[in-house]
């Protein structure tokens, strides 16, 4: 299979883009490549490359700055995703596309399913929920909610910051009030994988590491497969931080739709063991 990924400079993307090639011929792009914000430039693109799939790494990511800059959260989140779904059917690929737990308020009691309801909370949010939306309007299409995803070459995430400090010795604040359930990228390459192979039903998925935690009990599982002291842990509840963009606080997603299409995510535990060891699945 013929495989574009996009957004392919990123911390997702990178990995994507370096692991599918072992199964497909992939052909990875860049912002230099083609500005997924250009309407024709991206039809032209993607009908040159002629891709079986698409997958879409691309984001707007700050979440905190899409308060002031609506415009570019929206051009990227939701207007490049109706463009690429535009050009996943003029080629007829499967488009892929990652969403995020940010679409929910963050009020509930149990993980949240795919059928229960989006509230985003933020502009971010809901630039990512419309851009879900658009996605949908192509019938071959993926949508993986992920989650504070982990394990990226650039390790610029938050377990990334807690692994560091715990490992220096440093303070490192997490939230004891805060819950979720990361994605570990080495299995969201793999869950991506499998839907491409399997022809899984389309439609929407949570791509979460099995099962949750508050940040504080991530952090102390960090420090024990560490072999280091949780005394770098700084408790601190998200009330005592103000954001820009409210965060959910409950938000714990389950993944079994997913696990029903045939692609089980491991826990987070042994996602945390694994980035740790430096092993790949
Ligand atoms: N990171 C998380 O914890 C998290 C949580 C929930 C959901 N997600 C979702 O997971 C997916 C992957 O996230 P990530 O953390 O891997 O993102 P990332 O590291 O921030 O990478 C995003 C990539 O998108 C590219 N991009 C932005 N605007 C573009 C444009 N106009 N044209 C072409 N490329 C453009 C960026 O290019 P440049 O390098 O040139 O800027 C960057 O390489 C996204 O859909 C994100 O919303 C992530």
């Amino acid at each position: 299979m013929k495989v574009l990924v996009v957004g392919a400079a990123g911390q997702l993307g990178q990995a994507m883009a370096a692991r599918l090639v072992g199964e497909h011929q992939v052909v990875a792009a860049t912002r230099a490549d083609v500005d997924l914000t250009g309407y024709a430039a991206v039809l032209e693109f993607v009908q040159r490359v002629a891709p079986n799939a698409i997958v879409n790494c691309a984001s707007y990511n700050d979440v905190d700055g899409s308060e002031q800059h609506q415009q570019q959260a929206f051009a990227v989140n939701a207007f490049a995703p109706r463009t690429l779904a535009r050009a996943a059917e003029v080629v007829d690929a499967t488009l892929i596309h990652y969403g995020t737990d940010f679409v929910y308020a963050g009020t509930a009691s149990q993980p949240y399913s795919e059928d229960d309801l989006p509230e985003p909370q933020s502009v971010y949010a809901q630039s990512k929920l419309v851009g879900e939306w658009m996605v949908a309007d192509w019938r071959k299409h993926y949508v993986l909610r992920v989650e504070s995803l982990f394990g990226g070459r650039r390790a610029k995430s938050s377990v990334d910051r807690i692994v560091a400090a715990v490992r220096a010795g440093t303070e490192a604040p997490v939230f004891f009030d805060r819950v979720t359930s990361p994605s570990f990228i080495d299995d969201v390459v793999a869950a991506t994988a499998h839907l491409l192979r399997t022809e899984a039903p389309f439609g929407l998925y949570h791509c979460v590491n099995t099962g949750h935690a508050t940040w504080l009990d991530l952090g102390k599982e960090i420090a024990r497969v560490l072999g280091c002291s949780e005394a770098s842990l700084k408790p601190v509840s998200v009330d005592a931080v103000k954001f820009a963009a409210p965060r959910p606080r409950y938000a714990a997603l389950s993944n079994q739709k997913l696990a029903a299409a045939g692609f089980t995510m491991p826990t987070w535990q042994d996602a945390i063991r694994r980035h740790l060891g430096g092993h790949t699945r």
